[in-house]
């Protein structure tokens, strides 16, 4: 059944209180909801859902009732009076739930995962955000099994229980939570588990106790979470007042999970690939995405769960929101410009082909089948830009911050509240004092708009035309221009400087500026800062890009210049439209653009690693109305490898200068780790036998996960004796080390390696490869999804690789599952022969019988 955003409607029935009794054991828990529950709208019966559950016993005002029907899932209770309490039994079984929503078992431990629609997997309720209690939680169970119970709020009781019918002894815990919540926000967790703690006092001087639960063994892996915990704290009072509002916070780590994290208030639940970090197991790339996940998650707090949101459609409320306030905090916690560039560049791998395939959605959607589906980087990703580009309009050239004033409001006025959008929106225009009328359009409108720009020059007048074209989408037949602010500047080419940036907002079809006092025809700069999350034609010539890649005082500005110049010659070599001699100067043109970003001595190593990170395949397969990933893999690789040996000198130096750098985790050796590696990968493609003689070294040497991958990444693409032996030194190595193996897995599947289909098939049959685990799961096939030239293989192999894992995944996992299927749904945006092949994948699923909600969805909107 679809379900569609027009048709919401207020719920018939509050729940202010909720009561839960939990009797805990891995294979069987029972558990008792006790709901208070009020009118809100007259006539209605109480509807409650739930999802594979079956109600034990009905009770209400304490009496057994038989007014009581299922309606398919639902319980449908006929109620007369406004105020009620009604109280269910469910019996279920965590061992068995390999869905991982709900309750479930996890290495012996028991946790919950419930947003978006888990808790009714638990017990029956609306279990709809707008539905806001206050949680009273008592669990009990067996002493040894759950030495350590938790939810969230605060524990308020706890004690011995009487020994179980196994004799067992027992105990058991009370928790309560003051804030009401929606159920996506309740968690429970049990098991035997150890807390590094620490403390944090805020603003207002509520000493908070902080523990990061993990399995004992893993306590020396929390340091750097803990940190980025307390960070967070700090940096959400000072960024945007915000502070915590319990006494407690509790962040519990957990192997098998579908998502990255969840922010249950007073009870985050984490992926331990978000918290788990040494030196010896985890890369600079884990620590950086640890620190961002656990901002994420406690930011929340105030986007998320003191204002929530009101029902699934308003998802990017919540999470662009959130994830615009990880990026400012990443940012400030590390460097602000390699940030950017980093968002941007997941921005075009992961959202740009959203937008331009057939599950394009707007950041807020107007109907899902299954809500899981939409939680996408469009919501996440685009939405944080929609935000950011409001941020911008607001502060820019106003000397104070202004966006701030639009966020105090926000919170202030729907603090406590289920709020939308719309509220967003409204709160920032009223409280920042902007007009954002038409900009509205950026939640209801799919697509990355394009935007052409001409720079005419006439007397001492620049004039820059522009135009924008918001792309037609899946049931979007009709697009209106949307208000795009673009930072800008004109450079002087004499001179190499320009006369102050410029915010231009094109919110027409087509407008021009005018800007005097050019004497001679300026370089522009155009989008800096990536003020906006379009396509830009800006038809600059090669020469500009070059002077634009080596004068731009902008770093996304001059990062994305020497972006364009590699993007244009790749492109049209891969369509085999250039000439024997506009390959040579084309070729000559980055080399000198990518020494000149080696020879420069005011560039930090961080800054340059990102420059000479070539565009992804990704990103050039975007470029093509229909791709061929060979032509594009080959045309890359033989760049890499040109580029190579025409800087063979400078890559060797920078290697070794690079190795002598110690290793800590400050800024300076952190650059010299990720150039150390780029070097590699250069090398690895002009001048293979030195590439793997300095890898082996390098894997020799590593006294940290990131020189080591690094070294076992560049041997896995190489035909070397090397490569054998250092991945099977790597699998004893890290032997039970769940997140090392996934990298092992990871870097198979992932390689540039000729046989890199052939390694994944044969480590399916790995011993230490399972269904069971996502993080698994994803460790061999995402990386191999995300492989063009293997994934794309010409047999169709590959395609049928990743349609046999879905069909076998979808009983599994659904979820985990479903997110297979847009790999295949961009058979549209291939060359025939494989797009043949990819959309007949796609019909083999569809055909299939019993197919999840989740998968059913993805793969209906990829053949629609
Ligand atoms: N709200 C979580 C986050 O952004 C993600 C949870 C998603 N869960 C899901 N089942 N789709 O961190
Ligand atoms: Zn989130």
């Amino acid at each position: 059944a679809v379900i569609r955003r027009e048709d919401y409607t207020p719920p018939a029935w509050l729940v202010p209180e909720v009561s839960l009794d939990f009797a805990l054991g891995v294979d069987g828990t029972r558990v008792v909801s006790d709901l208070l529950v009020r009118r809100n709208a007259p006539g209605q019966p109480l509807r409650l859902s739930g999802d594979g559950i079956a109600a034990r016993e009905v009770l209400v005002d304490g009496r057994p009732s038989n007014h009581w029907r299922m309606e398919g899932a639902d319980l449908v209770i006929d109620l007369e009076g406004d105020e009620h309490r009604v109280s269910i039994e469910t019996a279920l079984n965590p061992a068995a739930n390999s869905q991982l929503m709900g309750l479930y078992a996890s290495n012996g431990m028991l946790c919950t995962q419930c947003e978006a629609e888990g808790f009714r997997r638990i017990t029956f309720h609306p279990d709809r955000p707008d539905v806001l209690s206050v949680y009273r939680v008592r669990m009990a169970g067996p002493k040894a099994d759950f030495p350590i119970l938790l939810s969230n709020g605060n524990c308020v009781a706890s004690g011995e229980g009487p020994p179980n019918e196994n004799g067992e002894d027992t105990h058991w815990a009370e928790w309560h939570d003051p804030w009401p919540k929606p159920s996506y926000l309740f968690a429970l967790v049990a098991g035997d588990l150890v807390a590094t703690s620490d403390s944090f006092t805020t603003m207002n001087g509520r000493k908070v106790d902080l523990n990061i639960w993990v399995r004992p063994g893993d306590e020396s892996r929390t340091h750097h979470a803990m940190r980025s915990l307390i960070n967070s704290m700090k940096w959400d009072e000072e960024a945007f007042g915000r502070e915590y509002d319990l006494d407690l916070f509790n962040i519990v780590a957990v192997s098998d999970f579908n998502m990255g994290a969840m922010e249950n208030k007073g009870l985050n639940v984490f992926n331990t690939r978000y918290v788990l970090a040494d030196p010896e197991t985890a890369t600079d790339g884990d620590y950086d995405a640890v620190e961002g996940v656990i901002g994420h998650e406690y930011f929340h707090n105030w986007s998320g769960n003191r204002i929530t949101c009101r029902d699934w459609f308003q998802l990017s409320l919540k999470e662009g929101f959130t994830v615009l306030r990880d990026q400012m905090f990443s940012a400030a916690m590390g460097s602000e410009p390699v940030k950017r560039i980093e968002d941007v560049r997941v921005l075009r791998a992961a959202q740009f082909p959203e937008d331009s395939g057939p599950l394009a959605h707007p950041i807020r959607p107007d109907s899902y089948q299954e809500i899981s589906n939409f939680y996408t980087a469009t919501v996440y990703n685009k939405g944080a830009e929609v935000i950011r580009m409001m941020r911008s309009m607001a502060n820019f050239g106003a000397g104070a911050d202004r966006f701030r004033k639009g966020t105090d409001l926000y919170f202030d006025r729907h603090d406590g509240e289920a709020a939308t959008c719309e509220d967003f929106v409204k709160a920032i225009e009223d409280g920042a004092g902007l007009d954002l009328t038409r900009f509205r359009l950026w939640y209801s409108q799919a697509g990355t708009p394009r935007v052409t720009a001409r720079l005419a020059h006439e007397g001492d007048v620049a004039t820059l035309h522009l135009t924008q074209e918001v792309p037609l989408t899946p049931g979007q037949a009709s697009k209106q221009p949307m208000p795009i602010p673009l930072r800008l500047a004109l450079f002087d080419r004499a001179s190499g400087k320009h006369g102050g940036e410029q915010l231009v907002v094109l919110d027409q079809a087509e407008a021009s500026f005018t800007f005097p006092g050019h004497a001679e025809a300026p370089v522009l700069s155009l989008n800096r800062g990536f003020s906006a999350p379009v396509a830009i034609d800006a038809a600059t010539s090669q020469e500009d890009l070059v002077f634009l890649a080596a004068h731009d005082d902008d770093p996304f500005a001059r990062y994305e210049a020497l972006q364009s110049l590699i993007v244009r010659h790749l492109v049209a070599a891969a369509a085999e439209e250039l000439s024997d001699d506009e390959r040579f100067t084309g070729r000559h043109a980055i080399a000198s653009a990518i020494a000149a970003v080696l020879d420069d001595t005011a560039l930090d190593d961080l800054m340059r690693g990102e420059l000479l990170i070539l565009p992804g395949e990704g990103y050039l397969a975007e470029q093509f109305a229909q791709a061929d990933p060979t032509a594009i893999r080959r045309e890359r690789e033989g760049l890499k490898g040109w580029l190579a040996q025409a800087l063979l000198a400078r890559f060797t130096a920078l290697h070794d200068r690079a190795s002598a750098v110690p290793f800590s985790l400050e800024a300076a050796a952190r650059g010299a780790r990720k150039v150390k590696t780029q070097a590699l990968v250069y090398l690895a493609a002009g001048a293979p036998e030195e590439a793997a003689r300095r890898a082996a070294a390098q894997y020799d040497a590593a006294d940290n996960m990131t020189d080591r991958q690094g070294a076992l990444m560049t041997l896995c693409g190489l035909d070397t004796p090397g490569r054998a032996e250092k991945l099977a030194d790597f699998h004893a190595r890290y032997a039970g080390n769940a997140l090392v193996i996934d990298k092992w897995f990871s870097l198979q599947a992932g390689s540039l390696h000729g046989d890199a289909l052939a390694h994944v098939k044969a480590l399916a049959d790995h011993p230490d490869f399972t269904l069971g685990n996502p993080n698994r799961v994803r460790s061999l096939y995402m990386a191999f999804a995300a492989n063009p030239a293997a994934f794309h293989d010409p047999s169709g192999e590959g395609y049928r690789i990743i349609a046999d894992l879905i069909l076998a995944l979808d009983p599994i996992n659904a979820q985990t599952a479903a997110r297979f299927v847009p790999s295949l749904g961009r058979w549209r945006r291939i060359e025939p022969a494989r797009a043949a092949m990819m959309r007949a994948e796609l019909e083999r699923i569809a055909a299939a019988p019993s197919l999840s909600r989740d998968t059913f969805e993805q793969v209906t909107r990829s053949l629609g």
